[in-house]
């Protein structure tokens, strides 16, 4: 896993792709006809124009390429802790996240290879060995994104050693119960609390596998004096962690549409 730690690297540019844009008389051109902030990268060998500022991720979204994602939300900060989106990218000798990487002009980037195939499989295999991932006793069991990207990434068995850490369940919210045991740290309860409601409930404490996240700085869900219990961060959390009280197995299904509406009017900042 530490192979996979997050990176922002310098990119140097693999080839020189073709002027895209040659001729344009569109008014803000530069020389070379191009925009001033636009550039061409090439995915997966297909040419595809890209904006200054934007990641590998969007641009791939963009053009229509699959690249895997787990912590990632449209319109939404993206902090690359999954790793489940890493790329090849030419000059570079390890894999980057696609969703933090800024694109660069000449870019050469690969999406899908059996050595990204292989990384992805153990970053779930990690993921699944770290916490206590028992889906059949699971609120959110066939409605569970982590399963979900197991089963599509071929993830049969967990090669490593479980944690089997015992964890705490908070159920002191009247409406909505956290469960530590599912979390996979993805903070897209901590993002999407900050970013969309404004109301700052949610942070990680701890280091490494202590890791927890934790409500009000360390207070119980139904004690918080900030939560406005809009369930915005149940909705988007991937996995049974966070659930809303009286469903029972396999009954937990998100309704995370609306609040990716809201991100995309938000514009997901601040
Ligand atoms: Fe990029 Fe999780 S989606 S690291």
């Amino acid at each position: 896993m530490l192979a996979l730690r997050r990176a922002r690297t310098q990119v140097t540019p693999a080839v020189v792709p073709p002027v895209w844009l040659a001729g344009s008389k569109t008014a803000g051109a530069t020389k070379g006809g191009r925009l001033a902030d636009q550039i061409s990268i090439r995915i997966d060998g297909e040419y595809v124009a890209a904006s200054q500022g934007q990641t590998i991720l969007e641009v791939a979204r963009a053009s229509g390429k699959y690249i895997p994602t787990l912590c990632w939300l449209e319109n939404i900060t993206a902090v690359g802790a999954c790793r489940l989106c890493i790329v090849e990218v030419s000059g570079v000798a390890r894999p980057l996240p696609a969703c933090t990487t800024p694109v660069q002009d000449g870019m050469s980037v690969v999406t899908s290879s059996e050595r990204l195939a292989q990384y992805r499989r153990i970053a779930i295999e990690f993921l699944l060995a770290e916490r206590n991932h028992q889906c059949a006793v699971c609120v959110s069991n066939n409605h569970c994104e982590l399963q979900a990207m197991a089963q599509r990434l071929g993830v049969t068995s967990v090669h490593y050693a479980y944690s089997w850490p015992r964890l705490p369940v908070d159920v002191s919210h009247p409406r909505y119960v956290l469960d530590h045991n599912r979390c996979i740290l993805c903070t897209r309860c901590v993002r999407v609390c900050a970013e969309l409601e404004g109301a700052r409930v949610w942070d990680v404490a701890g280091r490494g596998v202590r890791s927890m996240i934790v409500c009000d700085a360390s207070r119980p869900w139904g004690e918080s004096r900030s939560c406005t219990n809009c369930g915005k961060c149940v909705q988007v959390c991937p996995t049974g962690a966070m659930a809303e009280k009286g469903f029972a197995v396999e009954e937990m299904v998100k309704q995370d549409s609306k609040v990716r509406r809201l991100a995309l009017h938000h514009g997901g900042r601040p």
